[in-house]
């Protein structure tokens, strides 16, 4: 009920307001966001991969609303990307990035899917160029379908490009099956939209399944899967599997966000696994904060005592 209530706040302009306007938001928004720019996320970049962790860099913002906003996007990305290789941050894939195809501009009521393809490209190419990738986060379930076609038609000129499979939709299975292919990055989450019940599980334990279902067909095809989650068992699960399908140590990752389970990020880097972490930076954090409080209630009480015992 609370995860649903914050889920509907995050798309609430007024809860917007009211937030993002309160003094001492800022104090916990840090703990899951680099900072305001590029050059605060390179910095917090450099530290954690000289800690061993790699790195994908998320620009916060989505639901672009017109062509120009969503090539300033676009031009954004080639700048961070620009800044990573410039400090030797990027080559070998070290820090990459993850671009939300709202933010540049599949929802447009014109040719989205044009432009958002245009964009991605031009980001593509700059990764490339920087000796990195790029992977497409996917966004609540109405956009599964396009996200799903840019991959299909951009991996034929990039074939690194990543994607997100949700396992908390009922699709994803079959999903997963679809994109186990040689080379295929494909980034494996619970999910943290709300979707209707004819799309999506709406018990843990069937998100849960689902994921140990999708997490079985990665790990045994040819793709290269990142497993992106902060849940002991499944990180269990994932192991064991990996032990069972014989896959060395290079042919997946882990995945967890910025600020959270640190101390698991360094302990499974530690044992010797590729870990990234997902660190987006920017000052549209409104959305994000959304779904990371709605994540976890223990974080929106930690939320709430922060504003009320220091505002
Ligand atoms: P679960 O929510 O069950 O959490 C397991 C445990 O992890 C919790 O008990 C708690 O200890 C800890 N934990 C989890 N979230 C926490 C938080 N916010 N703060 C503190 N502790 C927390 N989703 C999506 O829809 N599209 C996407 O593209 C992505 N991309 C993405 C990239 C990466 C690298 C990660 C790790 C996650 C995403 N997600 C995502 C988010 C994902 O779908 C999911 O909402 C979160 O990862 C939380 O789910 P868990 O698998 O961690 O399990």
């Amino acid at each position: 009920m609370l995860r649903r209530t914050l889920l509907a706040a995050s798309g609430s302009d007024r809860a917007r307001r009211l937030i993002t306007s309160a003094p001492y938001a800022r104090g916990v928004v840090s703990r899951y966001v680099a900072g305001d720019d590029a050059a605060e996320a390179v910095a917090v970049t450099r530290r954690l991969l000289a800690s061993g962790l790699l790195v994908s860099l998320d620009y916060l913002g989505e639901d672009t609303a017109d062509p120009e906003q969503a090539a300033a996007v676009a031009g954004e990305y080639i700048r961070l990307i620009a800044a990573l290789a410039a400090a030797g941050l990027s080559a070998g894939g070290g820090a990459e990035v993850s671009v939300k195809p709202t933010a540049v501009g599949v929802g447009l009521a014109e040719h989205g899917e044009k432009t958002a393809a245009e964009n991605i490209s031009r980001i593509c190419v700059a990764a490339r160029e920087a000796g990195t990738t790029v992977t497409l986060d996917m966004e609540e379930h109405t956009w599964v379908e396009p996200t799903l076609r840019l991959v299909a038609q951009l991996r034929d000129e990039f074939p690194d490009l990543g994607c997100v499979i949700q396992s908390g939709l009922r699709r994803s299975v079959s999903d997963c099956a679809g994109l186990a292919r040689p080379g295929s990055r494909v980034r494996l989450c619970k999910g943290a939209y709300r979707a209707p019940e004819s799309v999506a599980y709406l018990t843990r334990r069937d998100v849960d399944r689902s994921y140990v279902r999708c997490l079985r067909v990665l790990l045994d095809g040819p793709g290269y899967p990142m497993v992106a989650t902060h849940d002991p068992r499944l990180i269990s699960i994932a192991a064991a599997q990996v032990g069972l399908a014989g896959r060395p140590a290079d042919s997946f990752e882990y995945q967890m966000l910025y600020g959270v389970r640190a101390i698991e990020q360094q302990r499974l880097a530690a044992a010797g696994a590729a870990v990234r972490v997902y660190l987006p930076y920017g000052r549209d954090w409104y959305s994000y904060l959304l779904r990371r409080l709605a994540e976890r209630p223990a974080n929106l009480m930690f939320f709430l005592r922060s504003l009320a015992t220091r505002s």
